[in-house]
């Protein structure tokens, strides 16, 4: 059973084809069922605007997409006609975006008469760990961390997903990137902050922890990048000052997330911890998660690096699992022409 993942949901375009009959049976793993994936970052169009411009996120997606579809079955070695279903990210993202994705999707599944799967674009990144090469049994925590969202999940099985807590208003991400334009580095920053973080000498500053001991698995880190804001305006900005600042920001943000996974881990008893989205590529946040993992006694996995970021493999094995889990689903979406986008979409209406 083939399956074409599409990603359009902000910045990247992610391609990707999947053989559930290769990875999803038992005593396969997940990752043997990619045939082949490819992505095309945007991050160069919109790094002299600071930002994501929603308008040149569409059309570039729109330039880039059937491209590398076409790359990416060629590189499967696949026709069309082979394919048992599309999977798309429905949402949340850019409207514009989005639509892109979900209308070539909806057009390719129509045409092909087989079904178009719409999927959570988080959901995708919640199931990416199990695109390693030791991928986690369920049940397990997540700790999704990416430039829209912070949140810890308890994740029991495909579909089955409850929130334990979450940011009340910037996530970790968007306060690297907030931070890194503080300091002058290029958009999207939090790679570049990381990498300048490496140079600073620890303890020069010191920026608050915010809710570490609120008791709770909530997050805040709005607060954060406001003291920095007020760090950076007191001084001159020199090399070594940048270094620093990078440096006590990133140790806040990682002792506040790793705090908030060892209580998630203590409060449920669970067994296994996975970290998913882009500041899972944070290397400061993964030695520290390894070190108290092995302090407190749970399994901690990531997944590959290219599977942390925006990608397409991770919203096929979402439509794959889905598919695979609920036929019916399959069945009820059928082929079809109108198809739908949901920017704004709460993952908990999915869930089980
Ligand atoms: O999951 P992702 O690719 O996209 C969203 O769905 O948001 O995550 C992107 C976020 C950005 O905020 C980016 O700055 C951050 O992940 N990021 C990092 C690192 N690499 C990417 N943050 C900290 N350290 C990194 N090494
Ligand atoms: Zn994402």
């Amino acid at each position: 059973m083939l399956i074409l993942g599409i990603e359009t949901s902000c910045d990247e375009t992610g391609v990707a084809l999947y053989d559930a009959a290769r990875g999803l049976l038992d005593g396969c793993t997940p990752l043997a069922g990619l045939l082949a994936h490819a992505l095309h970052s945007q991050v160069t169009l919109h790094d002299e605007y600071g930002g994501v411009v929603p308008e040149l996120a569409s059309r570039d997606h729109i330039r880039r997409l059937l491209p590398l579809v076409h790359e990416v079955m060629g590189r499967g070695g696949v026709r069309f006609e082979d394919l048992a279903a599309v999977a798309y990210t429905e949402g949340p993202g850019l409207a514009g975006a989005l639509l892109v994705g979900a209308s070539v999707a909806a057009s390719l599944a129509f045409g092909l008469g087989v079904p178009a799967i719409g999927v959570h674009h988080l959901e995708g990144h919640l199931l990416s760990p199990l695109l390693a090469e030791s991928p986690p049994a369920f049940p397990f925590i997540a700790l999704l961390v990416s430039g829209g969202h912070t949140q810890l999940m308890r994740v029991t099985d495909v579909g089955q997903y409850a929130l334990l807590g979450e940011t009340q208003d910037d996530a970790a991400g968007e306060a690297f990137d907030k931070t890194a334009k503080l300091l002058g580095l290029p958009y999207p920053g939090g790679s570049a902050l990381a990498q300048l973080a490496t140079g600073g000498r620890p303890g020069r500053f010191k920026f608050p922890r915010p809710m570490i001991a609120s008791g709770d698995l909530d997050f805040s880190f709005s607060g954060l990048k406001t003291a920095v804001a007020i760090e950076c305006r007191k001084r001159t900005l020199d090399a070594q000052t940048r270094a620093d600042i990078a440096h006590a920001f990133e140790e806040a943000v990682v002792d506040v997330l790793v705090a908030k996974c060892v209580t998630a881990m203590e409060t449920t008893g669970l067994e296994r911890l996975v970290v998913a989205g882009g500041v899972g590529a944070n290397t400061r946040l993964r030695a520290l998660l390894d070190r108290a993992a092995a302090k407190a006694g749970f399994d901690v996995h990531y997944p590959p690096l290219e599977f942390c970021t925006d990608n397409g493999a991770m919203i096929a094995l979402a439509g794959a699992l889905r598919l695979q889990s609920d036929r019916s689903a399959a069945d009820s979406v059928g082929p079809r022409c109108a198809f739908t986008v949901r920017p704004r979409w709460d993952l908990s209406a999915i869930a089980a």
